[in-house]
């Protein structure tokens, strides 16, 4: 940690969008690491970002969903909302206060930078959404909002959020304080970019036409099945050492997901692995992607059976997010000069 950090508690920060469904890449490279940092005792909060979600088209009544079925995704997977702090980002207005603040802070250039806005908005952005371009100062407010000093990610997310440490320290520098933290990301593990099932070159995404692609939580134990011992690679048997992977990024993938889903590094599982032929390692990652995956699925469509329930949990949550948030915005607008109503 650096001495910038150590100043402040640690407290944990990480958002999902709500949009599509929650898959294995979301799953290794986020919400499992999640499940770890509750477990060490420190302070975690959790966020369905459904305000993210919006920069690009979504259906009313499919986000309605995708905000529960995603909650329903982390509790399913282990998040206790007792122990964490379980929100949806609109019900928390101070993510969104923040992120004007912050939108007056970042650069223009900043933001033309991003990889994933480059990505997105590709040849089209001038049809793409203001929110869209501005997306990663929303979620620089997101963990600023909380002074959050830890966020876990996959590593798709690392640009964004070194961005957040460059506005917050401008924001430091610009006003004179020592306001907020440099946020460090975090991430780890053996799946921090988990690939598609159906191109090696391409991450599982949520926005890929093919659902071979990517296995979704809520696959049941057959669809699971079904797609790992599809999943494209190559005719040679596994090497017998990590370094014989290196060009051969369908095979690679398949070790870092059963890596990930045992809890061992690519390392360990290559000793266990290493020199099998597809024949025989595919029907034992199905297996054991099964026995992980599929349990978590069922829980998720027993727990969307009570949207009430869901709801509920969120409202708690909110709450208790509000009581670190408001103060914090509360100080902001005292630093930039906002006249305080009394
Ligand atoms: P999102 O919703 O695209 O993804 C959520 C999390 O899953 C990780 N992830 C993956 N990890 C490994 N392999 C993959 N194929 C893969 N695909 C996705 C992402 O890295 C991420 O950790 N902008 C964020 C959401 C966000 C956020 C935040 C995150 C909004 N505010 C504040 C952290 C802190 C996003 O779109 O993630």
């Amino acid at each position: 940690m650096s001495d910038q950090t150590s100043r402040f508690a640690p407290r944990v920060f990480s958002g999902i969008q709500p949009s599509g469904n929650l898959h294995l890449g979301n799953y290794l490279g986020a919400v499992k690491r999640f499940v770890d940092w509750q477990d060490r005792d420190v302070e975690t909060i959790f966020c369905m970002v459904d305000q993210h979600a919006i920069t690009v088209w979504q259906d009313p009544a499919d986000l309605a969903r995708s905000t529960r079925e995603l909650a329903a995704g982390f509790i399913a997977s282990g998040i206790d909302p007792e122990r964490s702090i379980l929100i949806a980002q609109s019900h928390v207005p101070e993510h969104a206060q923040l992120a004007w603040v912050l939108n007056c802070v970042a650069r223009m250039g900043w933001m033309r930078r991003m990889t994933q806005w480059k990505e997105k908005a590709g040849k089209h952005a001038e049809e793409a959404s203001l929110g869209l371009f501005a997306y990663p100062a929303l979620m620089a407010a997101d963990v600023l909002a909380y002074h959050a000093t830890h966020v876990p990610v996959g590593e798709d997310q690392k640009q964004h959020i070194e961005l957040t440490r460059d506005i917050a320290a401008k924001f430091n520098h610009d006003y004179g304080v020592d306001f907020f933290p440099e946020t460090e990301p975090v991430i780890e593990g053996a799946a921090t970019r988990v690939m598609s099932l159906r191109d090696g070159s391409r991450k599982m995404s949520k926005s890929d036409p093919s659902d071979a692609s990517r296995i979704n939580m809520t696959d049941d134990a057959d669809a699971i099945a079904k797609k790992i011992r599809r999943a494209r690679t190559d005719p040679d048997p596994l090497p017998e050492t990590i370094e014989g992977l290196s060009d051969r990024a369908e095979a690679r993938n398949l070790v870092n997901i059963y890596a990930a889903l045992r809890e061992i590094t690519a390392d360990e599982a290559m000793a266990e692995v290493g020199g099998q032929q597809f024949s025989q390692f595919k029907p034992m990652l199905a297996d054991l992607a099964v026995d992980r995956l599929a349990p978590i699925g069922a829980e998720m469509a027993r727990l969307m059976d009570d949207p009430a329930q869901i709801d509920a949990i969120l409202a708690r949550g909110a709450e208790r997010a509000r009581a670190i948030t408001a103060p914090i915005l509360d100080e902001v607008y005292r630093i930039v000069g906002f006249v305080r109503p009394r």
